[in-house]
C-alpha cells in the first residue's frame, strides 16, 4: 500500500455531542504522522455534490473550541442512500458511481466515517465497491451499534434527558401529576433506561419490554397508596401501543420513518385508566445537540486517535469500539450484523427492577 499522505474525514446520519471531538482528535492524531485532513463536507451528500464539497482542517480550525462543541462542523444527513437515492419520480436509482467519483477527486489515500450502523453498512458498501482504505468510529445517541459499549452522543443524550426527569419532577409535585417523558433511541430502549435510573422514575417502558397498561396504573396507584402525589414515567418513543402499532409522526426524515407521540397515547390511556392527572413532555432533538458531557468528550477523542493510528498500522475495515475499559477495534462487518438493543435479562434492567421501578409487564 501507498504512504499515507492526505486522509479525509466526513460525519454521516443524525448529528450527536462529542462529534467535533472527535474531528479534532483525528486532526492532531494525524498531524503528528504529518499527514494532511480533509473534511468532507454534509456525508454522502458533499461526495454528490460538484465540486465536492470539502474543506482542509488543522490544529487551527480544530482546536480546543471544537472539544466543546455540539453538531458537528463538517454538517450531515441521514438521507439519499447512493445506492437506493430517491428521485424525483419517485423512483430509486443507484448513484454510488457518483459518490466515488467524488472522493476520488479528492486524491485521499483513506477515509474515516463517523457514524452509525445505517451509515456504516452504506459506506463499507462504498468502500468495498471503491476499493477504499475506511476505518470507521461509532456515534448515536440510541447506543445500538453492535459490539462496542459505547458510541459518541450517547452518555450526553443520557444526561440531557435525566436533566429533563429533574426539571419535570418538582412540578409534577407541585400540581399532583404524573408526567410522562418521551425520549429518542429508535428500536433501542438504551436512553430511556439510563434515564428513568438516573432520573428516579416510577415506570420505564421499552420496546424491548413489552407492557400492560394495567400494571403501568397499578404501579401509578401503588405510588399514591405509599403516599406520593406524582409519579414520573419514561417511555422510548419506539415503544408500540398495547395492541401493537407503532406511533409515528405524519413527516417522515429521509428514507426511515420518524417516531414519536408514544408518549400521548401512554398518557391518555393513564388518565382513563387512574384519575391520575397526566402531563407529556416530548424531548426531541434536544438530546442530540448541545455541549457533549465529559464522557462523551472523552470516548470522541479516544476513538479518533485509535481510529487514525489503525490507518498508520494498516488496518481497515475496521470499527473503534469501547470494552473492558479501553479503546479496541473490531471489523465493521462485526459490528453492523446485529444491533445492540437492551436485553431483558441486562444488568441495568435488574438494577431498574430492583429499585422498584416497574417495566410494565408486571403486577405492581
Ligand atoms: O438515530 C438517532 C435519532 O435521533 C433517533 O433516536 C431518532 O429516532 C432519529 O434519529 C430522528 O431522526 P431525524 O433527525 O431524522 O428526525
Amino acid at each position: 500500500m501507498a504512504a499515507i499522505r492526505r486522509i479525509g474525514i466526513l460525519t454521516s446520519g443524525g448529528d450527536c455531542a462529542g462529534l467535533n471531538a472527535a474531528i479534532r482528535a483525528v486532526v492532531l492524531r494525524a498531524e503528528h504522522y504529518g499527514w494532511d485532513v480533509i473534511g468532507i463536507r454534509n456525508g454522502n451528500a458533499g461526495l454528490f455534490a460538484r465540486p465536492v464539497e470539502h474543506l482542509k482542517l488543522d490544529h487551527r480550525n480544530a482546536s480546543g473550541l471544537l472539544l466543546r462543541l455540539g453538531g458537528t462542523i463538517l454538517g450531515t444527513t441521514n438521507k439519499g442512500n447512493p445506492f437506493a437515492y430517491p428521485m424525483p419520480d419517485g423512483s430509486l436509482l443507484d448513484r454510488s458511481g457518483e459518490v466515488l467519483e467524488g472522493y476520488r477527486e479528492l486524491g485521499l489515500d483513506a477515509l474515516i466515517v463517523v457514524g452509525g450502523d445505517g451509515s456504516l453498512e452504506i459506506f463499507r458498501r462504498l468502500a468495498t465497491q471503491g476499493d477504499i482504505p475506511m476505518v470507521a468510529i461509532p456515534k448515536t445517541i440510541d447506543n445500538d451499534i453492535g459490539l462496542t459499549e459505547v458510541a459518541i452522543g450517547h452518555a450526553t443524550a443520557v444526561s440531557t434527558a435525566t436533566e429533563a426527569l429533574d426539571r419535570l419532577q418538582p412540578t409534577a409535585a407541585s400540581h399532583n401529576r404524573v408526567m410522562v417523558l418521551e425520549v429518542m433511541g429508535r428500536d433501542a430502549g438504551h436512553i430511556a433506561l439510563s434515564t428513568g435510573i438516573a432520573g428516579g422514575a416510577d415506570v420505564i417502558l421499552i420496546p424491548e419490554i413489552p407492557y400492560r397498561l394495567a400494571h403501568v396504573a397499578a404501579k401509578i396507584e401503588a405510588v399514591r397508596k405509599e403516599g406520593r402525589n406524582f409519579a414520573l414515567i419514561v417511555v422510548a418513543e419506539a415503544v408500540e401501543t398495547e395492541k401493537g402499532d407503532k406511533v409515528l409522526q405524519a413527516q417522515s426524515s429521509g428514507q426511515q420513518t420518524t417516531l414519536g407521540g408514544i408518549g400521548h397515547y401512554i398518557a391518555d390511556r393513564l388518565a382513563e385508566l387512574t384519575d391520575a392527572e397526566t402531563r407529556v413532555t416530548v424531548l426531541g432533538h434536544v438530546q442530540r445537540g448541545g455541549q457533549p458531557s465529559a464522557r462523551d468528550r472523552i470516548m470522541a477523542s479516544a476513538f479518533g486517535v485509535h481510529a487514525v493510528d489503525l490507518i498508520a498500522a494498516g488496518r481497515f475495515d475496521r470499527m473503534v469500539a469501547w470494552g473492558s475499559r479501553e479503546v479496541t477495534d473490531i471489523p465493521i462487518a462485526q459490528a453492523i450484523a446485529r444491533p445492540h438493543v437492551v436485553d431483558p435479562q441486562d444488568t441495568l434492567v435488574r438494577t431498574a427492577r430492583g429499585l422498584g421501578i416497574s417495566f410494565g409487564d408486571r403486577a405492581a
